[in-house]
């Protein structure tokens, strides 16, 4: 089935704004149809959850159907997922919560490669426990972390590895299930970083091998919100400090506070909207394994296009290896122009790529571009050629 990226920008109100958006690793545009869903539950009786009047109802729906929605885009345990503000949030709660019968001897593994978010939680939790911390670095050439380097520092005292699925600066994507497997052979637990990776790729949670993994829904399509999906049985063994009377099940005892139900009805209909990117039949599951296929393939076409166009221009340095499975984002400066003025002359032109280090400070800091940072350009499901070709001709001017 061919993927009809005219219907599927017809969808975005945004882009009658104009622009060419290539800061979707940033946070992606939003269809119609999600806010539409936003709206319908804010003006829908609404209550706390709870079975008796209509309106507790309809918020135990929203809560049950979102988590049955991300169940299916992850290839998850409904009864695993738990929602939170955002994955920096939930890694955060999930640190403190895990490094709680951490001790002196302990070890806890993180990458060089990963955004902040799956590296500094980590590191504060370990620091307040006594535990060490031992890093996975990353090759500076390909931008790629070979699973070796994640076993070199694995010991039968690391009860922790953070990976991610894929590197919101550079695309690569690690070799996610050989890393999980390599983390449960020593006993620990495997923590995947799914932000960058879930708008890109089809997730199999329970394939990947990953113990927990977070995304956040504001990257593919939906609104500001984070979710994490484990296995239930693991989330009962686990104590985080709560309230006296909020919900001790699983997956309520991860989630503080009241849900907000709003967000969730948009959670919802950003699966489905993502399940309906190509037109067919089957479960939501099944619709959403070839819906992103699909989307994956035209992404693919535009990311060779870009990198191919990006790598012929004068003075342009695109980082990584083409030939490596990444995302499709490129990382790349110009020589003798800083990155904030290739930012601000592409803006000018209609194309939002901007630059910096997108919180990933360690890679960043391997890279040598901790200060400058660097442009970083993403493909999302509303890009097509022109987009692509709008920001070539940008560079070519500035490059010129
Ligand atoms: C790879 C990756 N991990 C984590 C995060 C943090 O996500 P959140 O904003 O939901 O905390 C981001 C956000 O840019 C990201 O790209």
């Amino acid at each position: 089935m061919t993927y009809d990226v005219a219907a599927v920008r017809g969808r975005f109100p945004a882009l009658a704004e104009g622009a060419a958006h290539f800061d979707g690793p940033g946070g992606s545009q939003v269809p119609v149809d999600v806010a539409e869903a936003v709206a319908a539950a804010m003006v829908a009786a609404t209550s706390n959850r709870g079975r008796v009047t209509a309106a507790e109802r309809r918020a135990d729906a929203v809560v049950a159907e979102a988590r049955l929605a991300l169940g299916d885009l992850l290839g998850a345990d409904p009864g695993g997922i738990v929602l939170g503000r955002s994955m920096t949030q939930l890694t955060y709660d999930f640190a403190r919560t895990l490094a709680g019968d951490w001790g002196p001897g302990d070890e806890v593994v993180v990458t060089r490669l990963d955004h902040d978010g799956n590296v500094r939680p980590w590191v504060q939790a370990a620091e307040a426990a006594g535990a060490t911390v031992r890093w996975a670095e990353f090759d500076r050439e390909t931008a790629v972390l070979p699973v070796s380097a994640v076993t070199d520092v694995l010991s039968p005292r690391t009860r922790l590895v953070a990976v991610t699925g894929a590197s919101n600066l550079l695309g690569t994507k690690p070799d996610i299930a050989a890393i999980t497997a390599a983390a449960h052979e020593v006993g620990a637990l495997a923590y995947v970083d799914g932000v960058h990776l879930t708008p890109h790729a089809v997730v199999n949670v329970r394939a990947l091998g990953a113990d927990f993994f977070v995304c956040s829904q504001y990257k593919f399509l939906g609104p500001h919100l984070g979710a994490l999906a484990a296995d239930p049985a693991l989330l009962e063994t686990l104590r985080p400090t709560k309230l006296e009377p909020s919900m001790n099940a699983v997956p309520e005892r991860f989630e503080f506070g009241t849900l907000p139900y709003e967000v969730l009805a948009g959670s919802t209909a950003a699966v489905g909207f993502l399940a309906g990117l190509v037109p067919g039949e089957g479960t939501r599951r099944e619709r959403l394994v070839r819906s992103i296929t699909a989307l994956h393939e035209h992404e693919t076409v535009l990311r060779d296009r870009l990198d191919t166009g990006l790598r012929a221009l004068p003075r342009v340095h695109v980082y990584g290896d083409p030939a490596r499975d990444r995302t499709p984002t490129a990382l790349f400066t110009v020589d003798g122009i800083p990155p904030g003025v290739v930012y601000e002359r592409l803006a000018l032109a209609g194309v939002n790529a901007s630059a910096g280090s997108f919180y990933a400070i360690e890679a960043a800091r391997s890279l040598g571009i901790q200060d400058t940072g660097a442009v970083r350009a993403g493909i999302a499901p509303y890009t097509d050629e022109s987009d692509v070709d709008r920001l070539l001709t940008g560079m070519a001017e500035i490059t010129a």
